[in-house]
């Protein structure tokens, strides 16, 4: 249990707008921040921060709450586990007693628990023991400075077939969580194996920076063994959603105001020691579309270092469609290296500051793609000479700007000799069979992966005007002490099950916890009510209130109330009288008089 004065304190030093500015572009409107939900796919945000009421809320998967619930959705963390992260991010000292009594309600606490100790173990032996001299020697040789290391936790695991075994089964976990692990292999026998031996060890972390997995490069280049080995899929290491560094890339996207994707980590380690280090990766496979929408709720600009061989530079085209296809808000920026360099050799060639100039270098992807056909054509050729602009004009035919246009054709034209005329004559032409190109493969290929919506958190619906009083009245009791006693004094209930069922959760809250804030009390709220509550805090209402408008909600709710109950009422004389039970009908008449008297008042 984590004392609620601890997570008030937190929750006062935090600010939800910059918490969640590390994971989701947020744009100012109005009162609002706005950004894409990073809970589900979507082209137009509808995720919006409240700075003021320190509060987030999505209007198309109903997800809401504070930076805790945020992250509990996000990481699918427990609330304990939540406060923690949030603490860490922020800076935020914990008790000790907090810190050191880890909760065990997330179903993937254990592994994560584990890889974090693996992790340590891997980093201790490499560092201190005489078994990790040779892997230090190998890192020294490829000239990882001794805080590099440590920066980016590398470790070693030994050439044994079971230590990192031993260690973890010390620790007590289960053989079903170590298997769960992915770090052991088993045998026919049902026997478990490291399964990493005799590898320099790097952590590949998530998004919040906790150890999700691991690859393990080889030392030597003898044997047939794969160079990379990596943890296979599991519950929390999947490739397609990772991108190696992103922890520690989006903590520099302040200052250098963009992402660069690379092909190999071993490149983000070296240029993060070159000093550029908003550097990212995925693990060995190629971008996917998960990794694309990752990256561009983060940030508008992207720059693409690839290896400077063909197979790089085929990706790079790869990668300049997909984000053109996906997130074409995202300006590109490519880096091209030169004599097939991957960044980690340009970088142990040609050092630091030259390297820091390729990537302030960086051409616009149209300029990459230009480049790269005037390469595959001899311009002194007639032939090729036109099939180059024909192929060229394609290229530029996918700019909407004007201006833009304007400058590569220019460039087109001068290193062609056509005249600009026939240039601008041809890119109509293109312009025209573009559009038709997207439009024919418009849907072929949805790209809508809407994450279900979390289990009963219906959308709050209010449709009939007492169910507008009584969302405004449930409002200002929850902000104004006296309202809500106004309420408690007239024992006042809600017809609405789910309002009346917050009402009574907030007076225990008032009446358990000394400092009452409406947030804290948001998360001790089931799914559905939180909703309801945030959706309350998010629609537009004025905040202040006069007398007369508390009286008129309850006039119309009793009102509407009490019609509701004649229409019942009407329905069981009917039924009474059907049956001729005479007792019923005169009971049910007097309590139709009682109620028609009411309403007529
Ligand atoms: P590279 O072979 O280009 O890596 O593979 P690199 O960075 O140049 O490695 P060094 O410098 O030789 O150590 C690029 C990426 O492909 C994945 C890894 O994620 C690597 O970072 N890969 C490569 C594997 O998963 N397995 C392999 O056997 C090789
Ligand atoms: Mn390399």
């Amino acid at each position: 249990m984590i004392p609620q004065e601890t997570i008030n304190e937190l929750l006062e030093q935090t600010n939800i707008v910059d918490f969640i500015g590390q994971y989701v572009q947020l744009t100012k409107r109005g009162k609002n921040y706005l950004g894409l939900c990073p809970y589900h796919e979507e082209k137009t945000p509808s995720f919006s921060v409240n700075e003021e009421k320190q509060l987030f809320h999505c209007f198309s998967c109903q997800r809401g709450g504070t930076v805790f619930s945020f992250l509990q959705y996000l990481e699918n963390l427990s609330f304990p586990d939540a406060v923690i992260e949030v603490a860490k991010k922020t800076n935020f000292a914990l008790p000790n007693s907090v810190t050191n009594a880890p909760s065990q309600d997330s179903p993937t606490f254990a592994l994560r628990k584990m890889y974090a100790a693996t992790k340590d173990f891997f980093a201790h032996i490499l560092v201190n023991t005489k078994t990790g001299e040779n892997a230090l020697k190998y890192l020294e040789e490829r000239q990882l400075s001794d805080a590099i290391v440590e920066q980016f936790e590398i470790g070693y695991a030994p050439n044994n077939r079971d230590v990192l075994l031993k260690y973890l089964q010390q620790q007590n976990y289960s053989n079903e969580q170590l298997l769960e692990s992915g770090l052991f292999v088993q045998s026919k026998t049902g026997e478990l194996f490291d399964r990493f031996r005799d590898r320099v060890m790097f952590p590949v972390k998530n998004a919040t920076g906790q150890t999700v997995g691991f690859s393990g490069r080889k030392l030597s280049a003898t044997n047939d063994e794969p160079k990379y080995l990596n943890s296979p899929e599991t519950k929390l290491f999947n490739k397609s959603e990772l991108l190696f560094n992103l922890d520690q890339a989006k903590t520099h996207l302040k200052d250098e105001q963009h992402l660069i994707l690379f092909e190999g980590f071993m490149d983000v380690i070296s240029a993060y020691q070159a000093g550029v280090q908003s550097g990212i990766a995925s693990m060995g496979t190629s971008l996917t579309d998960e990794q694309i929408y990752l990256i561009r709720r983060l940030t508008n600009k992207v720059l693409i270092n690839y290896d400077g061989d063909e197979p790089g530079q085929k990706a790079t085209i790869r990668a300049i469609n997909l984000f053109q296809k996906k997130a074409p808000q995202v300006q590109l920026g490519i880096i091209s290296l030169p004599n097939q360099m991957d960044p980690d050799e340009f970088i142990k060639a040609n050092g630091a500051l030259k390297y820091q100039a390729e990537v302030n270098g960086a051409v616009t992807d149209l300029q990459f793609e230009l480049d790269m056909l005037e390469k595959k054509y001899n311009l002194n050729n007639d032939r090729e000479k036109i099939a180059y602009s024909k192929d060229a004009l394609m290229a530029i035919a996918k700019l909407d700007s004007q201006s833009a246009r304007d400058v590569y054709l220019n460039k087109v034209a001068q290193q062609t000799g056509i005249s600009l005329a026939a240039l601008n004559a041809d890119l109509l032409g293109a312009t025209r069979k573009i559009k038709q190109v997207a439009r024919n493969t418009q849907n072929l290929y949805p790209d809508k992966k809407v994450l279900p919506r979390p289990e009963n958190t219906p959308a709050l619906t209010i449709t009939s005007k007492s169910d507008r009083a009584q969302a405004r009245l449930l409002y200002l009791a929850l902000h104004y002490a006296e309202v809500d006693l106004r309420l408690i004094a007239e024992e006042f209930v809600f017809p609405n099950e789910n309002f009346e069922k917050i009402f009574d959760l907030w007076h225990n809250y008032k009446s358990t916890h000394e400092d009452i804030i409406i947030t804290a009390f948001l998360d001790t709220l089931t799914n559905e009510l939180q909703s309801i509550v945030i959706t309350l805090e998010m629609i537009d209402q004025p905040t202040n209130y006069v007398d007369e408008e508390i009286f008129d909600a309850i006039q119309v709710i009793s009102e509407n109330f009490q019609t509701d109950q004649l229409q019942l009422l009407n329905n069981d004389l009917v039924d009474a009288r059907r049956k001729n039970d005479q007792e019923l009908i005169r009971e049910i008449t007097s309590k139709i008089i009682k109620i028609r008297r009411l309403l007529d008042k």
